[in-house]
């Protein structure tokens, strides 16, 4: 079954430092955030791309899609102080009763067959998230002492995208401004309304870029995957 995805682009990179947004920084000469989009233009499921974008950017946005022709675009919608307020200004453009996924920008290396095992889902339960078991011990800390370990076989680290029937993440972002809660994820919005949320394993090479060293894992990541 077909989707549409929202795709938060809005952001400053400011742990990056690379004094812009990190999106437009290149891996093997093509900017990141045509990484991303490409994985969605390639996608025969994919319907449509809303992008959220600072207006500082959408010149060099609009440049950058015409370049390397990407036609899904649907909306280039203006960014929000917040990533979730980035993503509502999306939401609230949809016109689509289907599944609705949302995926950062900054995570280029998501796989088209993750994407559709958690559509599947999605499409069952109304609401998934992608992620990884985590693989290192995990303690709480609080000034520095640990209070305590935590089990480990509960813990996932959770990546996007994450894919969401369209009423049920729209009641989600409404319950969510109404109540002023910020997440830093959309699931997180959907759990304060009580609606479960089915959890998909995915892959760790679908990370985020989010500091410098990041960019060295991204080359790697690159390399394997061009054999
Ligand atoms: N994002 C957005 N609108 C915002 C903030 C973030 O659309 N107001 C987007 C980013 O462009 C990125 C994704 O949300 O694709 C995840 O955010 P993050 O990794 O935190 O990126 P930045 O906010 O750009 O980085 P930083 O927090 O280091 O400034
Ligand atoms: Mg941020």
């Amino acid at each position: 079954m077909a989707y549409q995805v929202i795709i938060p682009a809005a952001g400053q990179g400011k742990r990056m430092g690379a004094g812009k947004n990190k999106l437009l920084l290149e891996l093997n000469n093509i900017p990141v955030l045509i990484h991303t989009l490409r994985v969605f233009e390639e996608d025969k499921l994919c319907q449509g791309i809303t992008l959220a974008v600072n207006p500082l950017d959408t010149e060099e946005f609009k440049y950058l899609l015409n370049k390397y022709k990407v036609k899904k675009v649907l909306d280039l919608v203006p960014g929000g102080k917040e990533r979730q307020d980035s993503i509502y200004n999306a939401l609230k453009t949809v016109k689509n009763d289907g599944i609705i996924l949302v995926h950062d920008a900054a995570r280029p290396f998501i796989l088209k067959e993750h994407i559709h095992r958690l559509l599947d889902k999605a499409q069952e339960t109304g609401a998934a998230i992608i992620g990884v078991p985590a693989k290192d011990t995990m303690k709480t800390v609080g000034n520095h002492v640990v209070m305590a370990t935590v089990e480990r076989s509960s813990l996932w680290a959770v990546q996007t995208p994450q894919a969401f029937r369209f009423s049920i993440l729209l009641k989600a972002y409404e319950h969510a401004k109404k109540e002023h809660f910020i997440g830093t994820d959309d699931s997180s919005l959907v759990e304060r309304i009580s609606h479960p949320v089915s959890m998909v394993e995915g892959d760790y090479d679908n990370i985020k870029l989010t500091t410098k060293e990041d960019l060295f894992f991204a080359q790697a990541i690159l390399q394997k995957r061009q054999g």
